[in-house]
C-alpha cells in the first residue's frame, strides 16, 4: 500500500516537473523578442537596458510587481530608472501588440524562472494568460509613462529589488 503510494507520489511529482519545463520552453520563443536589448541571458548593458536576470523572481512575488511586470512587458516604460544604483534614462518599447495573453505570460515565467532560477519561491504561482487578461483590463491607462509611474511605489516598498 505505502509503495503503491510513493509511486503514485514519484508519478505526480514528475509530471509535476515536467509540466514545469514545458512552462519554461514555452517562455523561450516569445523571450526572442527581448534578446536585441537585454540580451540573451538577460543581463543587459549597463546605463542602456536594464538587467532581467537575478531580478525578476523578486519583482514578481510581490503583488505590486507581478501587476508592474505585465504593464512593462504590454505597454513599455520610459524612465529614468535606476537598478543597483545606475541609472537608465532609456525607452521599452510597448511589447503587447506582438505577444498575445500565453505568449505574455509564458514571456514572463521564462524571465523568473529561468533568468532568476535561484530565487524562486516554492509556492510561487506561474503567470496564466487568465491573470494577464485581468491585468490588462484593470489597467485603464496603459503607457510606457504609466508603468514608470507604477515602478515609483513599487521601488519605494522594496528598494532592495532595485
Ligand atoms: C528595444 C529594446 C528593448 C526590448 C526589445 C525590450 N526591452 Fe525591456 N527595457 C528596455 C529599456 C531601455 C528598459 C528601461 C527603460 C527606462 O529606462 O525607463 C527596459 C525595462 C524593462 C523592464 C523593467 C526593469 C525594471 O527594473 O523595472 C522589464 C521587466 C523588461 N524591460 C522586460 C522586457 C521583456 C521581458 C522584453 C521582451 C518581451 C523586453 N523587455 C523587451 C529595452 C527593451
Amino acid at each position: 500500500m505505502t509503495t503503491r503510494f510513493s509511486i503514485a507520489i514519484a508519478a505526480i511529482l514528475l509530471c509535476a516537473s515536467v509540466a514545469q519545463a514545458e512552462k519554461q520552453h514555452a517562455g523561450s520563443k516569445p523571450f526572442q523578442r527581448c534578446v536585441a536589448c537585454h540580451l540573451t541571458d538577460g543581463q543587459g548593458i549597463p546605463g542602456a537596458f536594464p538587467p532581467l536576470k537575478n531580478r525578476m523572481a523578486g519583482i514578481a512575488a510581490t503583488d505590486l510587481g507581478r501587476n508592474y511586470l505585465v504593464e512593462v512587458i504590454d505597454a513599455g516604460l520610459m524612465g529614468p530608472i535606476n537598478v543597483g544604483g545606475t541609472p537608465y534614462m532609456g525607452v521599452m518599447p510597448a511589447q503587447g501588440a506582438g505577444l498575445d495573453d500565453q505568449s505574455l505570460s509564458d514571456v514572463l515565467n521564462y524571465s523568473v524562472l529561468v533568468l532568476d532560477a535561484k530565487h524562486v519561491a516554492k509556492d510561487w504561482k506561474p503567470y496564466t494568460a487568465e491573470e494577464v487578461a485581468a491585468i490588462k483590463a484593470k489597467s485603464t491607462k496603459s503607457s510606457a509613462a504609466h508603468s514608470a509611474s507604477l515602478r515609483l511605489p513599487l521601488a519605494a516598498t522594496y528598494p532592495e529589488l532595485f
